[in-house]
């Protein structure tokens, strides 16, 4: 998704904007530019298709652009193909509004239109073209300030926006407004900042604003101004942001990916001492209670991609701990579907950037069924942390790989821990059973250590498959959930085409798919499906498989199977996810490294989908 940096103070404003923006970059985009305004003078707008490079050599890396106010951005493009024309800043024509955006005007057309009959022109096709001559519109109609012109706007305006806008008579400020995508605002040293995302700006200021729904800001040199659509100033509390700069460095790791995947076991350590104290869980921080837990009726796990596989696998071990009915729900179709949602039910919206427009939308249409909303999520101050009525932060850091990996490891843990703690509450297992629960799970860092440990192997196996067309994972029950990670690991980063199949499934129509030298990997956790699943491996291998086998050590008899077998330590089944996912993002990482591909910014992919 784009990425959105501003900056006013005393120094040069380019090298700053580029920089933040190269902070963004793993958000993904397809082209790039920034506006400039040097004291009085014009602003320059310059902007280049392609990669920040092509805007940092078109800039001297910013140091041939004077001037200390300005805007930069990174787009993804959603109206208009991704060109110099269509990137952004754009401007109004007369060259009074200069802004960028991030999101989607739904009702650009009907606005569009509006605007041409008021004789307004058009240089380029996208939808944000319009909102910027839109508010220029209303500045010139109602003769006011920047925050009335934007106000009414955002009045007009459906979709949702993150917007930076100058304005030609109102030199060295910038304002902004939010509606749904993300934007924080930072002040140091009597000098300001603007962003998508808190890596930006971290360089420079840790002191932020975490802007609102529907509010906007007026930002000058080390002073920012809030309102609200009344027109009225609103206070804001600064914050003051944790995360320390390194670790959204590489760290002497190729790519961040690999880095994340390392940071597994500590990333897991850290979330599950959150919520463990004295081998105890305790959700105090959480805010669920233990009537809270008893009322529930049904849960509803509402996510996308990598995070759903977590709903997928979280499903399974809630309904067999705590015998709670559960339901998991891809968020892009929850949020369409009119659901029927029990008032005793709880959504569980899973999220690592905590910005995904799709969950977010889908934690308000649960929020306006008036039912409790927990959010798992990895993003202090996000947008669906804020607005869910319970969070549980996992401690996964920044996670800067499009394709995630720790934070997913990371929702893990807090499925397991909210699914032993509902049992024990509601009864269904014991005080001693959950706290030998607990103890398993505090072993599962150090068995993820010992399976990165082993990766030269995977490593290998890796270099075979670069030139595969088609990588099938099947399983059945949890390992099914598994093999749809691991699945959309090896495409998202590979780009050859995957299917994970419920095993069970296969002789529905996919195995029509096998030929000679297709590979089929196996995931073999669940010992009760075990048998099951390996006799859909004999009958892939009987038309011309390739069989790779995944279980647990002790299982050695697959061999006899499996043309290649990885094995991982014994942990209990609920939390084989935790463990089997392991060997799977390393497969896909080094299948993508040997094909030369760019690992943690693959094609057509940002790490944050916050337009639908
Ligand atoms: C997973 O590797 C992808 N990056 C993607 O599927 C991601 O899980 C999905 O977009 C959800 O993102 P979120 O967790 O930030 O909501
Ligand atoms: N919808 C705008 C465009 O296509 C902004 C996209 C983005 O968020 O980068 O230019």
């Amino acid at each position: 998704m784009c990425g959105i940096v501003g900056f006013t103070g005393r120094h040069q404003a380019a090298p700053i904007l580029l920089d933040g923006l190269s902070k963004l970059e793993y958000r993904g985009y397809d082209s790039a530019g920034l506006a400039v305004r040097d004291g009085e003078n014009e602003t320059e707008v310059i902007k280049a298709k392609g990669r920040l490079k092509v805007l940092m050599e078109k800039t001297n890396g910013g140091e041939s652009v004077p001037g200390t106010c300005g805007i930069g951005h990174t787009r993804w493009a959603t109206h208009g193909e991704p060109s110099e024309m269509n990137a952004h800043p754009h401007v109004s024509d007369d060259g009074n509004v200069v802004a960028v955006h991030n999101g989607i005007i739904e009702n650009y057309q009907e606005l569009k239109d509006k605007l041409l009959r008021k004789g307004y022109s058009f240089y380029s096709a996208t939808d944000t073209e319009v909102a910027v001559k839109l508010v220029d519109y209303y500045y010139k109609k109602y003769g006011e300030s920047p925050i009335e012109a934007v106000n009414h706007a955002m009045v007009r305006i459906r979709g949702s926006y993150a917007l930076a806008m100058m304005f030609r008579d109102y030199p060295g400020e910038i304002y902004v407004a939010r509606k749904d995508s993300p934007m924080i605002l930072g002040v140091q040293d009597g000098e300001s900042y603007i962003a998508s995302d808190v890596p930006a700006i971290l360089k420079y200021t840790r002191n932020v604003y975490y802007i609102g729904n529907m509010e906007m800001a007026r930002v000058r040199m080390g002073e920012i101004t809030f309102y609200n659509l009344d027109g009225d100033e609103i206070q804001k509390e600064l914050k003051t942001v944790e995360w320390d700069a390194e670790a959204a460095e590489k760290a002497g790791f190729e790519h961040f990916m690999m880095k994340e995947i390392h940071e597994q076991p500590r990333a897991v350590s850290d979330t599950l001492n959150s919520v463990i104290k004295d081998g105890k869980i305790d959700l105090s921080e959480v805010g669920m209670d233990e009537e809270m837990i008893r009322s529930i009726s049904r849960i509803y796990i509402v996510a996308c991609g990598s995070a759903y596989h977590v709903g997928m696998a979280a499903q399974y071990v809630l309904e067999d701990l705590a015998r709670i009915p559960v339901r998991v729900e891809l968020a892009s179709e929850f949020r369409y579907r009119n659901p029927i949602l029990d008032k005793d039910g709880l959504a569980v919206i899973i999220s690592q950037s905590g910005e995904t427009a799709d969950s977010l939308a889908a934690l308000r249409e649960c929020k306006t069924n008036g039912i409790r909303t927990l959010a798992i999520v990895n993003v202090i101050g996000s947008s669906i942390a804020r607005e869910a009525d319970n969070v549980f932060y996992t401690l996964a850091g920044p996670e800067i790989s499009v394709a995630t990996t720790k934070a997913y490891s990371t929702q893990l843990i807090a499925s397991y821990v909210l699914a032993l703690q509902f049992a024990k509450v509601r009864g269904q297992i014991t005080e001693e059973q959950c706290d030998e629960y607990v103890k398993e799970l505090q072993t599962i860092p150090d068995k993820i250590s010992r399976i990165i440990d082993d990766k030269e192997r995977l490593q290998w196996f890796a270099s075979k498959q670069a030139n595969a067309k088609d990588i099938f994972f099947i399983g059945r029950g949890i390992d099914y959930a598994i093999s749809l990670e691991g699945s959309l690991k090896m495409k998202e980063i590979s780009y050859i085409h995957s299917e994970a199949y419920a095993a069970g499934e296969l002789k529905h129509g996919t195995i029509s798919l096998i030929e000679d030298g297709t590979l089929v990997i196996g995931v073999l956790t669940q010992p009760k499906l075990y048998e099951k699943t390996v006799s859909n491996m004999v009958e892939c291998k009987s038309r011309g498989a390739y069989l790779m086998g995944l279980t647990t050590f002790g299982n050695y008899n697959i061999e006899d199977t499996a043309d290649f077998t990885v094995y991982i330590p014994k942990t209990d089944p609920h939390f084989a996810t935790s463990l089997a996912v392991i060997p799977l993002q390393l497969l896909g990482y080094y299948v993508s490294v040997n094909k030369g591909l760019d690992v943690d910014k693959p094609r057509n992919l940002a790490k944050s989908v916050t337009v639908e």
